[in-house]
């Protein structure tokens, strides 16, 4: 599609991995690098889109020329989100963590001295991609999901798309061995209602590319 097919658009990314405090020393964490949601909102900018970029604390700096929006937790991604609203499409992108500390502490843990170790709870993180796709009022028209998964893909993938009710589902495969979590290559399936198509592996900049250029088909109604 030509530079401008996405000019009037305003597109939300999220990005990079959420932070999920255990006390304001320690939190937990994910793999994530932030590289292909921060390729994908080059790529929307690329082709003229307004991109607000919600991103946790990513390893890779964000994209120039978007709106970022820096964010810790799952929690503070959704209002940012929701914030962001209305927008013509959304790429969640982002590796939220499914749950975060119920009992974090507000003053630094400490060894007890006599071998207890402390025990953590957990609750569960708000859905931020199911949220959005089953908005009733501002629902974007196009939402896409990510789904890394480390066995039957596209199985998997297909289940989560029906599940969240998002448009298009961007399932990669994170295998110890792909090196595509924190590397420059993907190789990615695109799910949607037409079927399934599965794409060479790229790099993370080309699979961005064309994932710009179908919205950009998707978003112009064909
Ligand atoms: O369920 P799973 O985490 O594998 O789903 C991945 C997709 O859902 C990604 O698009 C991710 O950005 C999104 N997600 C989300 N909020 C969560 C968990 C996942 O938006 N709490």
């Amino acid at each position: 599609p030509p530079r401008g097919s996405l000019a009037g658009k305003h597109i939300l990314v999220t990005s990079g991995p959420t932070h999920e405090p255990i006390d304001p020393v320690r939190y937990l964490a994910n793999r994530s690098s932030g590289a292909q949601g921060t390729a994908i909102g080059a790529a929307l900018r690329d082709l003229g889109a307004r991109v607000t970029f919600v991103t946790g604390p990513a390893s890779v700096p964000p994209p120039e020329g978007v709106e970022v929006i820096r964010v810790e937790t799952a929690e503070e991604m959704r209002v940012a989100v929701e914030h962001a609203l209305p927008v013509d499409a959304a790429v969640m992108a982002a590796a939220v963590a499914d749950w975060k500390v119920k009992n974090a502490s507000a003053s630094k843990i400490k060894k007890d001295g006599c071998g207890r170790m402390p025990v953590l709870e957990f609750s569960e993180n708000p859905d931020i991609l199911a949220w959005l796709s089953r908005l009733s009022l501002g629902r974007p028209k196009l939402v896409v999901g990510f789904a890394a998964e480390t066995d039957d893909v596209i199985a998997h993938a297909t289940e989560k798309r029906l599940r969240k009710g998002c448009d298009w589902i961007l399932a990669n495969d994170v295998r110890p061995g792909t090196e595509i979590m924190g590397g420059t290559e993907n190789a990615v399936t695109l799910i949607s209602d037409q079927g399934v198509e599965s794409w060479p592996r790229m790099a993370k900049d080309e699979v961005a590319a064309r994932l710009a250029a179908r919205i950009s088909l998707a978003l112009e109604g064909r």
